[in-house]
């Protein structure tokens, strides 16, 4: 998720749950082709299995993105056919990609060929007026016929006249029928149901249905505890859910190293805003995180001053 899921993020998320795929944001192919690779794509080990997304419709660009990607150790390359912004439209790539699903095939036969991990793609079931399954079939078979064997389907149209990218998200009626429809229809393919999934009922309910997983986006972001409730209804019923004083913890002795590479406490401490979500002391500590450990030279050990409140809601 653009402006979020960064490397701190990821950090964080990781550390409630082992075994989710986490993704990057969305990188722009070019920006990774013609920038600083390195930086831009620069991760920490604990957080794999990782997947980087990548931006564009330039099947040569994407290829060398995806390329530099797999050098540096990402454990799957996924391709946005998603996003509804207007950047994202202005460089023709994004949701409306799904108007062109022989260039989408293009794209991914280029990348596959050029990387030996996998090629995914995040899609939605329509763009505009395109809004009946046999679109949203014949985009998924004609990508599947380049390679693709896993699709992350956001299960809503995308409306690129008229709407924002949060009314996008919003807006469009999720149709989670085409989702479990398409994995009847199609059972060689991975689909991963994504949309206004927002706790562990509904998602274990979705994969009862045919998904083969849930992508979750903003419930996690907004309370991250909830991963780690995921991981244990879905994958390890002995997991126990780190409470937020052991991953403050943790994420003081991240901070602590990162801080030596310049990064600033608030980058990481944003990330913290949903540590107590549901709780009570959440208040209080969202505010601790925007006043203090917001100052622009705070050390790592500021996120300590508050651990009374987090000690109180454990
Ligand atoms: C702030 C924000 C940024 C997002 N950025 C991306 C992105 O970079 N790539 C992507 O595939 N989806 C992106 N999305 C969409 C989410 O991945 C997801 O498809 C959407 O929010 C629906 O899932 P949810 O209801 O679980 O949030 C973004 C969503 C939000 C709220």
């Amino acid at each position: 998720m653009m402006d979020y899921t960064d490397r701190h993020c990821r950090f964080i998320h990781r550390l409630y749950s082992p075994h989710a795929l986490l993704y990057t944001e969305m990188i722009v192919a070019a920006a990774v082709v013609r920038g600083d690779a390195r930086r831009l794509l620069a991760y920490g080990q604990s957080e794999h299995p990782l997947a980087l997304q990548l931006g564009g419709c330039d099947p040569r660009e994407l290829a060398a993105a995806a390329k530099i990607g797999a050098s540096m150790g990402y454990d799957e390359i996924n391709l946005n056919v998603g996003c509804p912004s207007d950047r994202v439209k202005s460089g023709a790539f994004g949701a409306c990609l799904m108007l062109n699903p022989p260039l989408v095939a293009q794209c991914v036969a280029a990348m596959s060929d050029a990387v030996s991990i996998p090629v995914t793609v995040k899609c939605r079931i329509g763009i505009d007026a395109r809004e009946d399954y046999e679109f949203f079939a014949g985009f998924i078979d004609t990508v599947a016929a380049a390679g693709v064997r896993c699709f992350a389907v956001h299960a809503r149209n995308a409306i690129l006249k008229g709407l924002s990218p949060r009314e996008n998200r919003e807006i469009p009626p999720l149709k989670y029928a085409y989702v479990y429809r398409i994995k009847r229809e199609r059972p060689d393919l991975q689909i991963i149901l994504n949309g206004g999934v927002q706790d562990c009922a509904a998602a274990a309910a979705h994969i009862q249905a045919g998904a083969d997983g849930v992508m979750l986006g903003r419930a996690v972001c907004q309370r991250p505890a909830l991963l780690g409730e995921l991981e244990r209804t879905l994958i390890d019923p002995d997991w126990v859910v780190p409470d937020p004083m052991q991953v403050l913890e943790q994420v003081v002795v991240y901070a602590r190293d990162q801080l030596r590479d310049n990064v600033r406490l608030h980058s990481i401490a944003r990330h913290l805003h949903g540590l107590l979500a549901g709780a009570s002391g959440a208040r209080a500590w969202r505010r601790f995180l925007s006043e203090v450990a917001g100052r622009p030279d705070a050390p790592a050990e500021t996120l300590l001053g508050a651990a009374d409140i987090l000690r109180r809601a454990a």
